[in-house]
């Protein structure tokens, strides 16, 4: 039986609906409008294309979205000079650096020096240590979307074996962490690029994450019959179109439930980025987290 189909798109609607209700609220109560700051160095499509999205994203959450694109030859120096003037910018919640960075830059100091009450991209390595320690702050925005979309689907992850394919800082790592959070109860698995016999261990779990970008690696050998299928990946096939780490049509013919890609992960990174920009607009100004 064909799997079911994990619509990220329609969630990430009805996501960012509530947080748009939010915001109103924010501001008409407490005079608040969240701030964003994406900063992009240099000329990536890619990254233009992203930072793009979550421009747009923020605008019409009703945030202030402030965009700062500095030239590809930009110094470490003027980077982190910018951060610095952003964490005393009162009217910036969240920063957030695109990454990848230009060669010549070093993206550790500039992810230390982003305020941590400012954090929302969740990359700054005190965040990811409030994680590691079972006690985070800001969640990094795409496994907290991977989350959302295993909750929204009803896939429980308590006492389930969770195999994550990939051990980035951006995805895989803290997704495994997020996952063995005390109430997420899940069993986890990383694998990675040299892991031995990989659809061996992928076929252990009741969910796959795949994380790697490598277009097609994950195929329905990988996958025990009726698995959740989270998929991360995005890939610019030859003929331009984007796929993710997992071949749909095969998979999708032994999985309970999957991930398309474009419309599955993609859609509610940029919403986690907003919940997180709420989160922290309204913890700098002393409300609870709701
Ligand atoms: N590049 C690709 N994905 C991301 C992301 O989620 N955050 C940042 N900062 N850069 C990225």
């Amino acid at each position: 039986m064909p799997a079911r189909i994990l619509d990220g798109k329609a969630l990430a609607e009805k996501v960012r609906a509530r947080i748009t209700a939010d915001v109103a609220v924010v501001k008409e109560e407490h005079g608040i409008t969240p701030g964003l700051a994406a900063v992009l160095v240099g000329e990536d499509p890619a990254s233009q294309v992203y930072v793009g999205m979550k421009h747009r994203a923020t605008e019409a959450a009703g945030m202030l979205s402030r965009q700062v694109v500095l030239d590809a030859d930009t110094s470490q120096e003027e980077l982190e000079g910018l951060i610095a003037a952003l964490n005393d910018d009162d009217a910036i919640d969240g920063i957030l650096v695109q990454l990848p960075l230009p060669d010549h830059l070093d993206p550790r100091p500039v992810q230390e020096l982003i305020d941590p009450a400012k954090d929302v991209d969740a990359l700054n390595p005190y965040t990811a240590g409030r994680l590691a320690v079972g006690d985070p702050t800001f969640l990094s925005c795409t496994p907290y979307g991977v989350l959302e979309i295993l909750d929204e689907a009803g896939v429980p992850t308590s006492g389930a074996h969770v195999v994550v394919v990939g051990r980035s800082n951006l995805v895989g790592r803290p997704l495994a962490n997020m996952l063995s959070l005390k109430g997420r109860d899940a069993t986890v698995t990383v694998a990675h690029s040299r892991t031995r016999d990989l659809a061996e261990v992928t076929r252990l779990g009741d969910v796959v994450v795949a994380a790697v970008g490598s277009a097609g690696l994950i195929t329905a050998e990988h996958v025990r019959p009726g698995a959740t299928v989270i998929d991360v990946g995005t890939n610019r096939a030859d003929d331009g179109r984007l796929v993710g780490d997992v071949d749909f049509d095969g998979v999708a013919e032994v999985a309970g439930a999957i991930t398309p890609v474009p419309g599955g992960v993609g859609p509610m990174t940029v919403t986690m980025l907003l919940q997180n920009t709420l989160e922290a607009a309204r913890a700098r100004r002393g409300l609870p987290r709701r």
